[in-house]
């Protein structure tokens, strides 16, 4: 099978190449990756004789056109990812997220590819902290930060180019991914990195604020698990039961780095932060199976913090850039 990976040098992309080479030998891949800020290349290296990574962009109609008529299958990750980065500046967020993802449904609508669209869960935008209920299928889209948007949107085009073109897609919107190689912009990834470099942690606003964490190697077995069963043209929400709000997140990853579970520092909040997201991911365990493996946060976190101990030349090289941004918005509040 010819399998082209959009974004596939970044965190979930990345993770989802190295975890299809080793467990489906007879795949052909190629990863199309424009090498933003957000990539990493050297995440690829160790299987750079096994694939064909293209650096180039999802919105180059020629260049996804030639790929695309190659391939069986396209899955989807490459955008812009960071919700921080479009409230600074939407306008990357609107070409790749929307003009990009357009330009892929062209091409696999000529070609007749398989299509499988990576989503958010924040594209139903957030619960409050005392609903009981959690985000379906069915839950009506309302997107909160240009970020969000730009996926809604997305996701729209590929319900609309099933229904106007037939276009053979699924779409998956899934909730907080942690693990290895994910950017130091985020928000583990940074509270572990300012941990491991002496650095107090940053709590936006009051902390409270709850994610549902799904560790990004259960993502990606869901995606394999949707492209071979689920139904064209259906939505599959992804989701572990990981609701833990934000300060509970940076209490632990200082207790097991081995510090004081207050060493941390509030700062400004992020503007109209999203206060939860929940999943409820009824549907793809019943219907097709699915079900995480990463059922222990905790146990998943101290693996996370013991890889980014054991990676710092990963990421030190990105830690100074992604801090300078942070400190032209951030301030200490308490
Ligand atoms: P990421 O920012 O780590 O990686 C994105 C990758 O896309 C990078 O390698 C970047 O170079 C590439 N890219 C950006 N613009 C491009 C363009 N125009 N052409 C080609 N490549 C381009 O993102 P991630 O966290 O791995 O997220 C991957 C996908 O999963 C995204 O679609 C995101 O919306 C979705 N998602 C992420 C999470 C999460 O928790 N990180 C959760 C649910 C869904
Ligand atoms: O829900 C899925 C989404 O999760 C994905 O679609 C996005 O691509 C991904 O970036 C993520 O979005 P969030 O905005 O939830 O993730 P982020 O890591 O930026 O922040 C997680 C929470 O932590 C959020 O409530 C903001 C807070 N935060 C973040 C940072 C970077 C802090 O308190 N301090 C920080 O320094």
């Amino acid at each position: 099978m010819k399998l082209l990976v959009t974004g596939g040098a970044g965190f979930i992309g990345a993770n989802f190449v190295l975890r299809t080479l080793e467990q489906r030998p007879d795949v052909q891949l190629t990863v199309l990756d424009k090498l933003t800020y957000a990539a990493s290349p050297a995440t690829l290296a160790p299987v750079a004789d096994r694939i064909t990574l293209v650096e180039g962009d999802i919105a180059d109609a020629a260049l996804t056109d030639r790929l695309i008529a190659d391939a069986d299958l396209v899955v989807h990750f490459a955008a812009e990812s960071h919700n921080d980065n479009s409230l600074a500046d939407p306008s990357a967020f609107v070409q790749t997220n929307l003009v990009g993802t357009y330009t892929l449904l062209e091409a696999v609508r000529r070609h007749d590819v398989r299509y499988h669209h990576i989503s958010t869960d924040e594209v139903y935008g957030d619960l409050d902290l005392d609903d009981p209920s959690r985000f379906t299928e069915s839950t009506p889209y309302n997107p909160s930060s240009p970020y969000s948007s730009t996926k809604a949107g997305s996701d729209l085009l590929v319900r609309a180019w099933v229904r106007s073109f037939g276009v053979p897609a699924t779409i998956s919107n899934c909730s907080n991914n942690y693990g290895p190689y994910q950017h130091v912009e985020k928000f583990i990834p940074r509270q572990i990195t300012n941990v491991l470099s002496g650095v107090r942690p940053k709590l936006y606003g009051d902390g409270r604020n709850v994610r549902d964490w799904i560790h990004v190697d259960d993502h990606n077995d869901a995606v394999w698990t949707i492209i071979e069963k689920g139904e064209i043209g259906e939505t599959y929400l992804i989701g572990a039961d990981g609701e833990v709000d934000n300060r509970t997140v940076v209490e632990t990853i200082l207790e097991l780095a081995g510090q004081p579970r207050d060493a941390f520092d509030f700062v400004t909040d992020r503007p109209g932060h999203d206060r939860r997201y929940a999943i409820d991911s009824t549907r793809l365990r019943t219907e097709l199976g699915w079900s995480p493996r990463y059922t222990d946060f905790r146990s998943g976190l101290s693996a996370t913090l013991d890889w980014y101990r054991d990676n710092a030349a990963w990421w030190q090289a990105a830690k100074g850039d992604a801090e300078a941004k942070y400190a032209t918005t951030e301030q200490v509040i308490g």
